[in-house]
Parts: C-alpha cells; sequence; structure tokens
C-alpha cells in the first residue's frame, strides 16, 4: 500500500532548521522517501536542507538538495532543470514553502503584502509553470500544494495576507486540476490546522504571554477538538496518500488535517 518505489519528487520547503522535531516539509520528504521514493529538493538555506537530506539517506533513502528561492523564476526553473537532468522526469511535485505575517489590510505594510503573495502563491505558480509542461508530456504526475486552515476561517489573530494566499492556494488547484484532469495529471491541496513544529515552538518563545512556553502550547491543544495539536507526520502522511496511486481518482480536492477545528464552532 502507498508504494511509491522509483517515484521522482520534487519538493520545496523541505528544510530542518534544528536537529530537534520535524518541519512539514522535512516530515513529507522523509515519508515519501520511506516509500522508495527519489527525493530532489529545493530550499532557502543549504543547510538545513542538508539536515533533512542526511535524515534520509541514513534510512537508506535517496535525496538531492539545491539552493532555491521559490519566489523567482530562473531559481525555480534551475531547480526544475537539475531535477530532470539528474532523473529525467518528475512524477511528484509538493509545494510546501509557506510563512504568515501578522496584520490585517490597514496595518500591513504593502511590501509585507507582496512578500506574502510572493512567498505563498507566486511560487505555487512558478513550480507549477516549469513542471506541469513536463508532467503533461510523461501524460502522468500528481502535484500536491499545502495550504493552511487560515485559508477557510479566521482562526483568532489577523494574518489576511496568508489567509488570502492560502485560500488562493485551494482554488488555483481546483481550477488546473480540472484542467490537466483529462491529461493524467491530478492536483490536490493538503490543508494543515495547528501543527507542532520547530516554527511552532519558536511562535511561543516569541509570544507566550509571560514566556510561559507550556501555557501556550496547552492554550493551542485545548483549541483542538481532539484534544492535542498535530504534528508534521500526519501532514506528511495526507500527503503521501494524495501522491499515491491508490487516491487515483482523487483530484482538485481539499483534505483538511485539522483534528476538528473547521468542522467545530469552537462553542461546547
Ligand atoms: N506549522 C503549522 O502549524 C502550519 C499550519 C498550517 C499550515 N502550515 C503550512 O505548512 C507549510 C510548512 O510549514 P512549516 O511551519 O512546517 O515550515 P517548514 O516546512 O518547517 O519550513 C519551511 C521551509 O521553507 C523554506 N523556505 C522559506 N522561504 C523559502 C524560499 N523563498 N525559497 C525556498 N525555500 C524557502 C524554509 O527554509 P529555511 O530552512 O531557509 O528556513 C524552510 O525549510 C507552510 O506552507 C505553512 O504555511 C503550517
Amino acid at each position: 500500500m502507498l508504494r511509491l518505489d522509483n517515484k521522482v519528487v520534487l519538493i520545496t520547503g523541505l528544510g530542518q532548521t534544528t536537529d530537534e522535531g520535524w518541519g512539514i516539509g522535512a516530515a513529507i520528504a522523509c515519508n515519501l522517501a520511506k516509500q522508495g521514493a527519489i527525493i530532489f529538493g529545493g530550499n532557502r538555506s543549504l543547510t538545513s536542507a542538508q539536515r533533512t537530506k542526511s535524515r534520509i539517506e541514513s534510512a537508506g533513502g535517496i535525496c538531492d538538495v539545491q539552493e532555491t528561492n521559490v519566489t523567482d523564476s530562473a531559481s525555480v526553473k534551475a531547480l526544475v532543470d537539475a531535477c530532470m537532468q539528474r532523473h529525467g522526469r518528475i512524477d511528484i511535485l509538493v509545494n510546501n514553502v509557506g510563512k504568515s505575517e501578522p496584520g490585517c489590510p490597514a496595518t500591513l505594510a504593502e511590501d509585507v503584502w507582496d512578500s506574502q503573495v510572493d512567498l505563498n502563491l507566486k511560487s505555487v505558480y512558478l513550480t507549477c509553470h516549469h513542471v506541469l509542461p513536463i508532467m503533461e508530456k510523461q501524460v502522468t504526475g500528481s502535484i500536491v500544494n499545502v495550504s493552511s486552515i487560515a485559508g477557510l476561517r479566521y482562526i483568532g489573530k489577523p494574518q489576511v495576507a496568508y489567509s488570502a494566499t492560502k485560500a488562493a492556494i485551494m482554488q488555483f488547484t481546483k481550477a488546473t486540476a480540472v484542467i490537466y484532469a483529462g491529461k493524467n495529471v491530478r492536483l490536490n491541496t493538503v490543508v494543515p490546522g495547528l501543527i507542532y513544529t520547530p516554527y511552532t515552538r519558536e511562535m511561543a518563545k516569541r509570544y507566550a504571554p509571560g514566556g510561559d512556553e507550556e501555557e501556550y502550547m496547552r492554550k493551542r491543544d485545548g483549541q483542538v477538538p481532539i484534544g492535542r495539536m498535530g504534528n508534521a507526520w500526519d501532514v506528511a502522511n495526507a500527503v503521501l496518500f494524495l501522491v499515491a496511486d491508490e487516491s487515483r481518482y482523487i483530484t482538485g480536492q481539499e483534505l483538511v488535517v485539522d483534528g476538528g477545528i473547521t468542522s467545530s464552532t469552537g462553542r461546547v
């Protein structure tokens, strides 16, 4: 079940910033490698990408990484070209890069708005722009884009650029999925809720009232009907399902991984 033997995966944002815990991109890359996939990853910092590469290789997997800026077309093209040169095909594309900046329209600076659109949304267009013609020629391919429940609901803090771009990813995916459905190329979105990652730990350090990080984490756990935040593997398992042949009849869909948050009004 869910084997990916010799499938070539291009993934963005697979870096692991610390040796502690798991970021979502790193967990996705390792999970797909465990199922036999060959990983080719682009990441802003080569050092954090190499940390993920080492984790994959020490588990017996195959992974190459390249410094990449997903907001820059030439850099994305160089990543795609390098993957094609090395492996001659791209079976799976995972767009994982994304980040939230706080603010509402009145408080968000224009340059922050633009950088959010570039990082969260244009990046998805750029990889698809360079990879879809390859998948069309192969007559096979599967793409998963990583959104957020902030693209479906207001989740308690103003981050309108993040919310708007994450919502746009879902419609970008749906529309493109229909266009490519007859070409045997599938596109779906994974929509994580509150996920515990090294980044969440950093946020707790920055935002916990009175520096009480454990209380901050307890509060986040308490917001989830299942009673706890998810982890990077919960998201990685959803991605695995959507890129595997077992989901071959699913395209243009969102798979929400949120422990029930978006199914609840938050009131009991
Ligand atoms: N964490 C959550 O609770 C949560 C919830 C919902 C959705 N998400 C979504 O899940 C995805 C992953 O989030 P995460 O928090 O777990 O992050 P992550 O996967 O741990 O890290 C993001 C990666 O993206 C890389 N990156 C940043 N800017 C880049 C650029 N311009 N070009 C290439 N690579 C770049 C970072 O590189 P460096 O190593 O250089 O920093 C890092 O390796 C994001 O799309 C996020 O919006 C996360």
